[in-house]
């Protein structure tokens, strides 16, 4: 697909397909003015006949003749009251659910004029640009290798964006949400392979090749016996029961000066999650391949990083492994030693995401981070708080949760904060080590953050539980490319500062 920006007035535009917005009461963006002039008055004649009523995200497809377009697509953009950066994104998601598969080749988009509004957001066309590359490429994701049928190729092959000029800003705008896009559908990717083929080893590879894809990027996989040297017991824990080795994956990008911190992603790769011992029950156990989704997102935004290259320097750390019962897994009961030297009795198998990203946490000390954000689908509990809309957000210091919360209400990809107060430690408490690895079913994500804390007392850190997030189930099952959009306005935001 080749998408382009252009600044010419629409009418001078060639396509298939023009799509212009309708609000449903109130002014008229300039582009859907001069579209109506230029086609004599159509847009406000099919308002007026309730074939276009510019409710939020509702399409109408109109074949024209003799115009420069062979067809008009009049998306609903809703009252100014409800222009929220939400329903903005609903209605592209509308225009490119219309558009993808044809029967246009080439596809003019002129929605960069809607105007946006919001609490926490700015209605920049840059920041409307950015949504418009990010929600094309977003939504023509397609996972199909696995089908012995090749899907037909997609009729549409080029998308231009009309924008107000042809600036450097406008430009940066547009590309960079192309290519959060595209970081979000190698996320989606990673997330979508089967468990047979998406394991450890697997991961590591994918980091190796995204190493050599982009030079910007160097990657060093360290293995069990290099993570036994250093003492992540916890860590390996978790992979005992498993035929596949765990992997400690580290890619590095530096883009800012060689004295600065660099930010630290951490992401929790567990490619399948039985539950070990403390065995999950079988319905929908598939979902569980999903559980190397924080692992995921940090490719997702480390592809983006390496494309766009912003002055700043991102380290990620992926804690790679298969929890899986056997003869050799650990048991309930079993004491191990972290990393860090404290003591964990490991209550429930199950609970091993925390345990993969103890080690991982103590491990990143060693880049002296300006800050730490890890990402996990750590506990079901999040989803029973929370649900499928907002990622879950705990963290040390008030000003890097509020970093995120913004970044996360920017992207439209939203995450929202719970406590982490000391109250909660104690449902840590073991009897026979310095922690246990559960804290019992009152406030599960919390005393989950609470055991990770433990381990992140040296920098300001940040935990995302995208438990809910990371991917849907039912009819519509596949991952969601979440929390991409969030990391990546976080990071550029602190870009060059
Ligand atoms: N990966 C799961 C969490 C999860 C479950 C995410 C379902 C999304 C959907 C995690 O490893 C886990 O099993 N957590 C346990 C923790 C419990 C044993 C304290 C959970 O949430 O039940
Ligand atoms: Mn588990
Ligand atoms: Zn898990």
């Amino acid at each position: 697909m080749n998408f382009t920006l252009s600044s010419k007035p629409i009418s001078d535009i060639k396509a298939d397909c023009l799509v212009v917005g309708l609000p449903e009461k109130g002014a008229w963006p300039a582009s859907t003015t001069a579209a109506d002039e230029a086609l004599g008055g159509l847009i406000t004649a099919l308002q007026k006949d309730g074939d276009a009523t510019g409710k939020n995200a509702t399409t109408a497809l109109v074949p024209l003749s003799g115009q420069p377009w062979n067809r008009l697509l009049v998306v609903g953009t809703g009252t100014d009251k409800d222009r929220s950066p939400s329903n903005y994104r609903k209605s592209l998601i509308a225009v490119a659910g219309q558009i993808k598969d044809g029967p246009s080749k080439h596809a003019l988009l002129a929605l960069a004029d809607t105007p946006v509004t919001g609490p926490e957001v700015s209605a920049s066309e840059d920041a409307k640009l950015n949504l418009i590359g990010r929600i094309l490429e977003d939504q023509s994701y397609r996972f199909s290798g696995f089908k012995s049928e090749k899907l037909p190729e997609r009729k549409l092959s080029k998308v231009t964006v009309w924008g107000s000029g042809s600036g450097k800003a406008l430009k940066a705008a547009f590309n960079l949400g192309l290519a959060t896009g595209r970081g979000m559908n190698l996320t989606k990717d990673l997330g979508n392979t089967p468990p047979n083929v998406c394991h450890p080893t697997w991961l590591a590879e994918q980091a190796e090749k995204l190493a050599k894809d982009h030079d910007v990027i160097k990657t060093e996989i360290l293995d069990e016996k290099q993570m036994k040297k250093l003492g992540m017991h916890s860590l390996l824990s978790v992979s005992a029961g498993s035929a596949q080795p765990a992997k400690l994956i580290v890619m590095e990008y530096r883009g800012g000066k060689s004295d600065e911190k660099p930010y630290v992603l951490v992401g929790k790769g567990i490619t399948f999650d039985t539950g070990g011992i403390s065995l999950k029950p079988g319905e929908g156990m598939d979902e569980m391949k999903y559980d190397m989704g924080g692992a995921a997102a940090v490719f997702g935004a480390m592809q983006t990083v390496a494309e766009t290259r912003p002055k700043m320097n991102v380290v990620a750390v992926i804690a790679a492994a298969e929890n899986m019962p056997s003869g050799t897994a650990t048991r309930p009961g079993d004491i191990v030693t972290s990393m860090s030297g404290q003591t964990i009795e490991i209550l429930n198998t199950d609970a091993e995401g925390r345990l993969v990203l103890c080690d991982a946490l103590t491990y990143v000390k060693k880049f002296d981070p300006e800050v730490v954000v890890d990402m996990a689908t750590l506990t079901g509990a999040c989803i029973i708080a929370l649900g499928s809309h907002a990622t879950g957000l705990l963290s040390n210091n008030d000003g890097l949760a509020n970093d995120l919360l913004a970044a996360g209400e920017r992207a439209d990809d939203r995450a929202w904060r719970l406590p982490l107060w000391d109250e909660y430690q104690s449902q840590l408490d073991s009897n026979f080590a310095d922690m246990q690895n559960i804290g019992g079913r009152p406030a599960g994500t919390i005393t989950a953050a609470c055991f990770l804390s433990r381990f992140a007392k040296d920098y300001r850190w940040a935990h995302l539980d995208i438990a809910g997030t990371a991917w849907l189930s039912g009819k519509a099952k596949g991952s969601t490319g979440r929390p991409v959009p969030m990391l990546v306005d976080y990071l550029m935001s602190n870009a060059g500062k």
